[in-house]
């Protein structure tokens, strides 16, 4: 009954993504399961945006005319959404990025570069996405702070044993994935940041798996820095969120200078604009940052907890299946998939994973594969690539009986396998 109300949902919720409807009057089949990628829009998104472009276009804190003005409040009230959203305290919490990498691109070089020193420690877990650790050897590299990880167990859940040890008063950076891209594995956050508090670290939040399935509260977590991509959350590219907390404000230092952060300059020198202006040099993505306030209003009307129960039911189903496909290893904590999963990876023996997907393309069935960007992650697992499939409000249980049944017929062709 549950099921039946909810799959009733999900009818009317494709429904308004004309990406679907599209593909139903052209003939194609459009099986969409590559979610921890991007996320399709729905017509209000699109619609915010066309209209900001038809109606309402102008730069943004510079213009006196008055759609000038407009354009203002409406960027304005969409960094307004973005912190409600998220339980920030201050609007000035929330700075526009173009998504998540920039977000921490950003805090490697207008607070790690200057804050941290040879001898420092920075710890990141073995699940990071490479956005999570390349800004970081960089910074290694640039103050001789030294990297640390908290390993994995072979199952891809986090390997806790040693957070003590690995996490001391050398630390001054944590630096974690909320949810990992490449395996679903959900991170112990809260013992994570007791952890880092407990030795004065500074904590970075990786929330580009989370914050579209899951109500994050800043205020609650309390980390001192966190990142998402609105593509991902139903919202545009090119716009994306880095929280930083109020009191973390006097340690930046801004990381790109030019028009829309500067309070006074001279030919010599100049002085700066409080947060959130402090990180947003240049002309922001205007547009996209109230498409992203609109993708915040529809996902207002989802149940987050229903949306996670059902992530984890079509994660459940997909198991199962797999479970019974004998060439096949799904990677990751299955356990915990089956309650708060949003995605399933796993290697198909003797196939190459990009051979998998582009079966399954002909199919019109689109997952990803490869090494998710986690490559080292990889190399630990001992696996070159892998596929994985990852779901939204909008995805149904026909949908993974579809995929189950495409990749039967894929293993029937494996002659170890006949
Ligand atoms: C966990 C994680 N972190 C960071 C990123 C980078 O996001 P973006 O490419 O939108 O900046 C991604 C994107 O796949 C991700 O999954």
């Amino acid at each position: 009954m549950k099921t039946q109300t909810l799959f009733k949902k999900i009818l009317t919720i494709r429904s308004d993504f004309p990406i679907f409807t599209h593909a139903v009057h052209k003939n194609r089949l459009l099986c969409y399961l590559d979610n921890a990628a991007t996320t399709h829009k729905p017509q209000s998104v699109i619609d915010g945006m066309v209209h900001f472009y038809s109606q309402d276009n102008a730069t943004v804190g510079r213009a006196i005319y008055t759609s000038g003005e407009r354009a203002t409040s409406l960027y304005e009230a969409a960094r307004e959404t973005v912190q409600h959203f998220i339980g920030a305290q201050n609007a000035s919490e929330i700075v526009f990025t173009r998504g998540a990498t920039e977000g921490i691109n950003a805090i490697a070089h207008a607070w790690a570069a200057h804050c941290l020193h040879a001898g420092d420690e920075i710890v990141l877990t073995e699940l990071e996405h490479h956005a999570n650790l390349l800004p970081w050897q960089r910074v290694s590299q640039q103050t001789g702070a030294v990297i640390k990880f908290i390993p994995i167990h072979a199952d891809g859940s986090l390997d806790y044993t040693d957070l003590d040890t690995i996490i001391t008063h050398k630390t001054k950076l944590v630096a974690t994935t909320h949810v990992s891209n490449a395996l679903g594995t959900t991170v112990d956050i809260d013992r994570i940041i007791t952890r880092a508090r407990h030795v004065g670290a500074r904590i970075l939040i990786d929330a580009s798996q989370s914050a579209p399935h899951q109500r994050i509260n800043v205020t609650t977590l309390d980390p001192d820095f966190l990142v998402f991509s609105g593509h991902k959350m139903l919202g545009p590219t090119g716009i994306g969120v880095l929280y930083v907390k109020k009191s973390v404000h006097h340690e930046l230092v801004p990381y790109q200078c030019g028009g829309g952060m500067v309070f006074n300059a001279t030919w010599q020198t100049a002085s700066w604009l409080k947060m959130p202006h402090l990180l947003e040099a240049g002309t922001p993505a205007i547009a996209q940052a109230i498409g992203l306030a609109s993708a915040i209003s529809y996902l207002e009307q989802i149940d987050f907890k229903e949306l996670a129960i059902h992530e984890a039911a079509l994660c459940s189903r997909l198991i199962d299946g797999l479970l019974k496909l004998l060439p096949i290893r799904i990677l990751g904590p299955i356990a915990q998939l089956r309650t708060q999963g949003h995605l399933v990876s796993f290697v198909v023996n003797g196939l190459h994973a990009h051979d998998v997907a582009a079966y399954l393309d002909h199919k019109g069935i689109c997952v990803r594969a490869g090494h998710h960007c986690a490559q080292p992650l990889a190399q630990t697992l001992g696996i070159e690539a892998s596929v994985r499939v990852s779901f939204y409000l909008y995805n149904t249980q026909q949908e993974v009986d579809f995929l189950l049944e495409t990749l039967t017929q894929i293993i029937s062709h494996l002659p170890d396998m006949k």
